[in-house]
């Protein structure tokens, strides 16, 4: 794992070993390896005129340097940030460009090697040293950011683990390894206690399985339990395995469905990461768990299924599983009586569609909360966009059956995240703001995010930014 230190005295005073990493105003395609006289060695990086530099491309940057500094097996590194040069980066003001330099060197140092025979060890980027760091303030964002950047990492850890490992069952597990040691409490409910609960749609698409179903919750009240601040809950789809469940995937579509507990696993990061930074805040997460699987025990398409709320929903649709889970969490987190409640889950393929890989979609009928995630995107580098929850949406999921359907019953693909969005709106608060991030786009990585591949750890940045901030 790749180390990183922060110190005040510059790189120049570092020893040989550490190369010295600088961005030039050359193309951004234009990288130099030099080595000076005096015997030191530097890695010039071209990210086009320095003016220019974007914090968008800011982000990309630093990546695509710690992206070069491993592909060339460079072990040790140093940088330092010279803000000057780049106006559009220092407007954003030294902390968040501090923060946002350690945490997306050590995003980027993150590789996932957990099944590979051969490790690469002997290559490894093993440590980076941020040079320059002079105020007390600049030092902390750069800690803050190195807190966030673990949290990143140990998300994307849990996601990329195989379904064979990571159940329901050490799921729960990895929340309360993640919490160890904070202030945080960690419960994990399974099937008895579930059914005392009438989680009816969480046991559904658990029941195709002898992996037991679970309902994972963490609690942290930094700002005092006695005290009259209402908790932030965060709740995260956490399906380990997503065959489609009767209505079965295609192939191409389900290998990388070990994914689908993204949103869960997003909001252990995040949870873990507020201990870790001991904010006065009081937070809960809820990861409802269950895999999705094929067998004659499982849910079948025209079952109807009382929710915990008692509203009765047809399954159209084994694989439109993530909505049924969410929907008894949401139910379950009204118990809290939150002051705002987020989901986040891998949610439709359709999202892909809509917006491609570069953004989530948020969907939610609070237009200050709408604003709030979008600016924190933007802040955080977790890119959301809009999509609307009019009520029009509405009559595409009645049903003839039951209550609501949880797809169409027409089979009509159009509009399928907003589907989704809406079938949850049947079940979120109505006495706080509320908001669904469909997650699917950033489900894993593509080239441009110079990550590596697999998990992206998103949304946590964002969820990092929102908990400190709301
Ligand atoms: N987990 C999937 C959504 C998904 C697809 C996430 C691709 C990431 C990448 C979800 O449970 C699902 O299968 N949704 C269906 C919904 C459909 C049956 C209405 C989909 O997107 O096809
Ligand atoms: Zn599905
Ligand atoms: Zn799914």
């Amino acid at each position: 794992m790749t180390k990183i230190r922060i110190e005040k005295k510059a790189c120049a005073t570092l020893p040989k070993k550490y190369v010295r990493l600088t961005f030039t105003n050359d193309k951004s395609d234009f990288h130099r390896f030099v080595e000076s006289s005096d015997g030191t060695s530097h890695y010039k990086m071209g990210v086009g005129a320095s003016k220019d530099l974007t914090p968008r491309k800011f982000i990309t940057a630093i990546r695509s340097a710690i992206q070069s500094c491993k592909r060339h097996h460079i072990p040790y590194v140093a940088l330092e940030l010279d803000l000057d040069a780049f106006p559009k980066v220092s407007k954003k003001g030294s902390q968040w460009a501090f923060r946002t330099l350690t945490e997306n060197l050590l995003i980027a140092a993150y590789s996932f090697d957990k099944y590979k025979s051969k490790k690469n060890d002997a290559h490894e980027l093993k440590e980076i040293v941020v040079c320059g760091v002079h105020t007390k303030s600049d030092s902390e964002a750069c800690t803050r950011g190195i807190v966030v950047a673990q949290s990143v990492n140990l998300t994307r850890d849990i996601a990329n683990t195989t379904a064979e490992e990571m159940t329901p069952t050490q799921l729960g597990k990895e929340a309360q390894k993640a919490l160890r040691g904070t202030a945080a409490t960690v419960r994990v409910l399974g099937e008895k206690e579930l059914k005392k609960l009438q989680m009816n749609l969480l046991l559904a698409v658990g029941q195709g399985t002898v992996s037991e179903t679970k309902l994972i919750l963490i609690e942290y009240w930094g700002a005092g339990k006695n005290k009259s601040e209402k908790p932030i809950v965060l709740v995260g789809k956490g399906v380990t395995y997503d065959t489609g469940g009767l209505n079965v995937k295609p192939s191409g579509s389900m290998h990388e469905m070990h994914l689908d507990m993204s949103g869960g696993s997003s909001v252990i990061g995040a949870l873990s990461c507020a201990a870790k930074l001991k904010l006065k805040k009081n937070i809960i997460g809820i990861i409802p768990a269950a895999e999705n699987a094929v067998s004659d025990r499982s849910m079948r398409a025209g079952d109807i299924v009382r929710s915990k709320s008692g509203k009765t929903v047809e399954i159209v649709h084994t694989d439109a599983e993530g909505r049924l889970i969410l929907a008894d969490a949401l139910t379950y987190a009204q118990k809290y009586e939150p002051r705002v409640v987020l989901d986040m889950a891998t949610l439709t393929g359709a999202a892909l569609v809509a917006l491609g890989q570069h953004a989530s979609a948020i969907m939610t009928n609070d237009q200050k909360l709408e604003s709030t995630l979008r600016e924190l995107g933007e802040e955080s580098g977790d890119y959301v966009w809009p999509l609307p929850l009019w009520e029009e949406y509405k009559q595409h999921i009645k049903s003839d059956r039951a209550d609501v359907a949880n797809i169409a019953p027409n089979f009509s693909r159009f509009g399928g995240t907003i589907e989704g969005g809406t079938f949850l709106s049947y079940f979120a608060p109505t006495s706080c703001p509320w908001a669904h991030i469909d997650i699917a786009p950033r489900m894993n990585s593509i080239p441009s995010d110079k990550l590596a591949k697999g998990s992206t750890g998103e949304p946590v940045r964002l969820l990092v930014r929102f908990v400190e901030s709301y």
